[in-house]
């Protein structure tokens, strides 16, 4: 008896070896700095726990919720229009449960056999998975320092062109902690004119960015909505990670493609969690802003120690990460990840993880207070892990 060939698409997830490894050397007495997981250490804002608990207390809120609730979508729309300045309807938008969710299923609603997607290396793993899932071939697109790591349209062949049926984007960048500018989009969109492909841009950070620069939506770039879907998590804007909110918004074609998929295997967002995304989207929002610049102050104190200590890792311009070049004398990302460990009991993500272009970085989640990241950049710096390490003859 047999499983189906597609698992030999995916592994178990990186995240989950990470925290056996730190189990392990937890277990050995070794203390360990974890900055692997992007999960947020900050609170959920109060009224948002109290909407989800005060609906939660009515018995009729646990039936199949089946439909996203009339509020739900207008406070969707209200947030836009105010937050970016972008004028959608209540038909373009459908709840999902977190960007993991929709983007997982998007090839089963937008794929054919032989169709491409394309999709950004390094990158956000569920890119990957949707894709697959939707029998989809990948072609990946590397994001390289060179190119400010952003995609290089160019060097895609035509003839991979003219078969692409969707093209996923993330600014600003997980893993690579690029933000980019709405020229980009622009190029973007008329690429998808040309060839006939839908972009899809997950909109994960625009709330986490840095040095002034402004988040948006893709939305807001004229001609997007023709050509493609946004999906606007609430995760790491309200740290509402483990309620699963995200909406995927923009071409009624693309939103109604993901609603029958999505209809035939969830029946709707748990009422309690809807409340709570009214909540989110319609009250107050300064955490908002409090939370971006601790962010900012985190990324100063990791990017600034690390350079304090002679290592050479430029500032993030987003995302709650730091894509750090290895140091010069270490020879792969596992090798430094490994020495890493050894020397200071840090974990971070090795590249890889996110692709083959990861190869010779490692990424840092800034998931801990400014002082503890400026502590750990120290660390290395007096581990002699810069100076001495190495795994070269
Ligand atoms: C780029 C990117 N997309 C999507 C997600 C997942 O978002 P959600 O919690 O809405 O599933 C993450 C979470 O880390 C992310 O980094």
């Amino acid at each position: 008896m047999t499983v189906s060939n597609r698992l030999n698409h995916f592994q178990t997830g990186i995240f989950a070896d990470l925290t056996q490894k730190r189990n392990q050397l937890r277990a050995q007495g070794r203390e360990t700095i974890d900055l692997f997981v992007g999960t947020p250490d900050f609170p959920t804002p109060e009224h948002i726990v109290r909407a989800v608990s005060e609906a939660a207390s009515d018995p009729a809120n646990f039936k199949y919720s089946l439909l996203d609730r009339p509020d739900l979508l207008q406070a969707v729309v209200s947030y836009y229009a105010r937050r970016y300045g972008v004028s959608i309807t209540p038909d373009e938008v459908c709840s999902v449960n977190g960007s993991q969710d929709g983007i997982g299923h998007l090839g089963l609603a937008l794929c054919n056999p032989g169709d491409v997607v394309l999709l950004p290396d390094p990158g956000y793993p569920v890119f990957e998975a949707g894709a697959f899932l939707g029998g989809a071939e990948v072609y990946y697109y590397q994001l390289l320092a060179k190119n400010a790591f952003l995609p290089d349209m160019t060097a895609i062949p035509e003839e991979v062109l003219r078969r692409v049926k969707y093209m996923v984007v993330s600014y600003p960048s997980n893993p690579c902690g690029a933000a980019a500018p709405r020229s980009m989009y622009e190029s973007l969109i008329g690429y998808a004119r040309k060839y006939g492909f839908w972009l899809v841009n997950d909109n994960a950070y625009s709330d986490i960015i840095f040095d002034g620069r402004e988040g948006f939506s893709f939305l807001s770039i004229p001609g997007a909505k023709e050509v493609g879907v946004e999906f606007f998590s609430l995760s790491k804007s309200f740290n509402t990670t483990g309620a699963r909110i995200s909406f995927c918004i923009g071409s009624q074609t693309v939103v109604n493609a993901l609603k029958v998929i999505r209809s035939q295997y969830d029946f709707g967002m748990f009422t309690p969690i809807q409340m709570g995304a009214i909540a989110a989207l319609t009250g107050p929002q300064e955490s908002i802003s409090a939370q971006r610049a601790e962010y900012q102050r985190r990324r100063d104190a990791l990017c600034g120690g690390f350079r304090a200590a002679g290592w050479n890792v430029p500032d993030s311009q987003g995302t709650m990460f730091v894509w750090a070049p290895i140091p010069p004398q270490f020879s792969n990302s596992m090798a430094f990840w490994n020495a890493l460990v050894d020397h200071t009991g840090i974990l971070c993500t090795p590249g890889p993880a996110f692709g083959p272009a990861g190869e010779g970085y490692v990424r840092f989640a800034l998931v801990r207070p400014a002082e503890q990241l400026a502590a750990a950049a120290r660390l290395i710096g007096s581990s002699g892990l810069l100076e001495h390490g190495s795994d070269r003859a």
